[in-house]
């Protein structure tokens, strides 16, 4: 996209935002019997990305950081924070049990696996750097590079909603050393595991870790303010601009002998925002779009930040760095808002804006999020014209019972192979996730594994397959990985 380019014209901006909400939409849905007959992911060729996602904290247990003091309420407010007063102190125990993780990662038959490693465990005083802890990551890496039935290559995510106590100590992301800290430690991250990793994820949805630490207070550092939010967001951006700088230049090895050292991106979670009834909604629903969905990709395609919380900041500022530092757009996706306004809500600022109107048409989730697969297709239409490669880094749902899943990942497959029709250049699909885990303020009450663990009767935390792993494992069959 050119410099500027359409996002440049702020009333041009907020029609394709309402355009884009659903403001203009023709409704769509899926007929079920297209799904049903879909020959998943054919034609995508041997490059494609087919694999699992995890994050480091919500799995491996043992880590101490901010979030640790928030679900033990060790805040200001001296609340726990966290469903049924659950902790992650031990979650799946993946520090001790990940040779079973890249075990079930195989059996799938995925060819990549997106892990993350903990910012605190690795760097736990600042500019400390624990080599037992790097040399048990290597070893997973390892494994993964040489697994049994063909080479899994991990997608290495650096930071992914926690921070070691040092930096929340000097005021998290709101310390202007924070972007600089970050890409020392994925300086050091490239130094140590860049012969091993070629595909770096920097950040994982930095608009989520703004709204619910920043807006909804619902996750640490707590905090209600909007503005401060929408700063954070800005320091994020630069932080990644910062990263991705770093290990460009600390990662020369290529990996995998494709002829790239690296492949960086982040992950962004992405919604769609369609209005409920009337205009009002309409609009409220396009200012939401414009803050969550493209305020990120806008400020990485033209090089300048600008973010847009009405009556509450506009931030505008050159970013130069930024341009350039997407060789992938990572899309996490999971379901859409239906917006009714909250009129008198959003002009006092008291509250969110909007409340989320379910429809009782559709599936939801255990967490009550509305199943939504053409969104995905939207959405992924919606950010092909920024050009870049779109890797789908994240998509899966909550389900105790297992029962959704398996439709969930074939209605989803088909939104991307929809798109990809449509010239959408999708290259890569990733299950969240593979195990159960510590869903933050959920706890372990939202189950998303293709695996399930027992967290509360069994003790050796054993990993059982779901219905879905056989409906994963028919698309890694499809495309000869299995
Ligand atoms: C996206 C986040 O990256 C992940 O941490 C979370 O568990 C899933 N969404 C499900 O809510």
């Amino acid at each position: 996209m050119p410099a500027g380019g359409p996002y440049a014209n702020p009333a041009l901006l907020t029609l394709a935002a309402i355009a884009a909400a659903g403001g203009c939409h023709k409704p769509l849905t899926f007929d079920q019997q297209d799904i049903d007959h879909h020959q998943m992911l054919a034609g995508v060729g041997p490059g494609f990305l087919l694999g699992v996602a995890t994050s480091a904290y919500q799995i491996e247990g043992g880590n101490q950081n901010d979030w640790t003091d928030w679900e033990r309420g060790r805040y200001a407010d001296g609340q726990p924070h966290v469903a049924d007063g659950a902790s992650a102190s031990r979650a799946a125990d993946s520090w001790n049990l990940w040779r079973q993780d890249v075990a079930a990662v195989e059996d799938l038959g995925a060819n990549v696996y997106r892990l993350g490693i903990e910012w605190s465990r690795l760097e736990p005083t600042e500019g400390a750097w624990d080599t037992a802890a790097a040399a048990r990551y290597r070893e997973m890496l390892v494994a993964l590079r040489t697994a049994r039935r063909h080479p899994i290559a991990p997608m290495l995510n650096l930071y992914h909603f926690t921070l070691p106590h040092w930096l929340a100590a000097r005021g998290g992301w709101e310390w202007a050393g924070a972007p600089e800290a970050f890409a020392a430690f994925a300086a050091r991250a490239a130094d140590a595991f860049g012969d091993l990793v070629d595909l770096w994820c920097t950040l994982n949805e930095p608009n989520v870790y703004v709204t619910k630490g920043y807006i909804a207070g619902q996750w640490p550092p707590g905090v209600r303010d909007p503005a401060r939010g929408a700063r954070v967001l800005a320091r994020l951006l630069q932080a990644h601009a910062l990263a991705a700088a770093a290990i460009r230049v600390h990662d020369r090895a290529d990996a995998d002998g494709d002829g790239s050292a690296t492949r960086i991106g982040l992950a962004h979670n992405v919604r769609v925002f369609d209005p409920a009834g009337g205009p009002v909604d309409g609009l409220i629903a396009g200012i939401a779009d414009n803050f969550y969905n493209r305020a990120i990709p806008d400020a990485v395609a033209t090089g300048r930040i600008h973010i847009a919380l009405p009556l509450a900041i506009t931030i505008d500022e050159p970013a130069p760095a930024l341009r350039g530092s997407f060789d992938w757009l990572g899309i996490n996706y999971y379901t859409r808002d239906l917006v009714r306004s909250q009129i008198v809500r959003a002009i006092t600022r008291r509250g969110a804006p909007y409340d989320q109107v379910a429809d009782p048409a559709r599936p939801h989730s255990d967490m009550g999020w509305e199943i939504y697969p053409e969104g995905l297709y939207r959405l992924l239409l919606s950010f092909a014209p920024y050009g870049w490669p779109i890797i789908v880094t994240e998509s899966g749902v909550a389900d105790r019972a297992g029962k959704l899943r398996p439709e969930f990942i074939r209605s989803h497959v088909y939104a991307i192979d929809r798109a990809r029709a449509e010239g959408v250049p999708v290259i890569g699909y990733l299950h969240w996730s593979l195990i159960d885990n510590f869903e933050w303020s959920h706890g372990y009450e939202g189950r998303f594994g293709l695996y399930t663990i027992d967290f509360a009767g069994d003790p050796a935390l054993t990993r059982r397959p779901t219905a879905a792993v056989a409906t994963f494992q028919a698309l890694a069959r499809g495309l000869g990985l299995r």
